[in-house]
């Protein structure tokens, strides 16, 4: 059976000075409670996958417990993951990144302000993420929208930053205005945690 994951016990502390851009103390402590039911979803999905009678003859791709417990296995774990990575690489200085994500964004996109430029609309065309990934590849990078927690990741991709842009994440600061949420995001980008996650991709 798989090893139970961490459900996360608090917002890492550097996350809370996003307030100075207006992204706010109780935005994040919201979000805490959603962060941790991704984990604790995931290990419940995990619990009874494993205890799942395996019945063949059972499975089924219109409804059949297997389907419905691993398809939602994927929402939850892959839930845990985004909000890992968002809460990991946000609370820094922001602005333009130096040392080797500056180079795959030169690389990739050719200045840093194309990437800019492609983030945002990447942040206006998701419904839920917008994910910046290595790809093992082409060794280059590549900005993806992602709509619910499992769409849309690719294989042989490393995920670097996750920017949540579900409604939870900036209503209550911004109401409606994503854009200025995206802007203030931008600001706080944590790039000495994005480079630590190239060197560990
Ligand atoms: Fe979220």
């Amino acid at each position: 059976m798989l090893n139970k994951v961490q459900i996360p016990e608090m917002i890492p502390e550097k996350c809370y000075s996003t307030e100075e851009v207006g992204i706010s103390r109780i935005t994040h402590d919201e979000h805490l409670k959603l962060w941790q039911g991704y984990a604790k979803k995931t290990n419940e999905l995990r619990e009874l996958i494993s205890h799942l009678e395996k019945d063949p003859s059972k499975a089924n791709q219109i409804y059949s417990s297997i389907r419905a417990l691993k398809v939602d296995y994927t929402f939850a774990y892959q839930g845990l993951i985004n909000h890992n990575i968002y809460f990991d690489t946000i609370g820094g200085k922001g602005g333009k990144p130096t040392g080797k994500v500056a180079d795959l964004i030169n690389k990739s996109f050719g200045s840093y302000e194309n990437w800019v430029n492609d983030w945002k609309c990447t942040g206006m065309g998701g419904r839920g993420w917008a994910f910046l990934s290595y790809d093992h590849q082409t060794q280059t990078l590549f900005n993806y929208i992602g709509d619910a927690q499992n769409s849309f990741p690719i294989w042989n991709h490393t995920c670097i930053l996750a920017m949540d842009v579900y409604e939870h994440a900036y209503y209550y600061d911004f109401q409606t205005a994503r854009m200025k949420y995206i802007e203030s995001y931008l600001q706080v980008i944590d790039w000495d945690a994005v480079n630590k996650r190239i060197e560990n991709r």
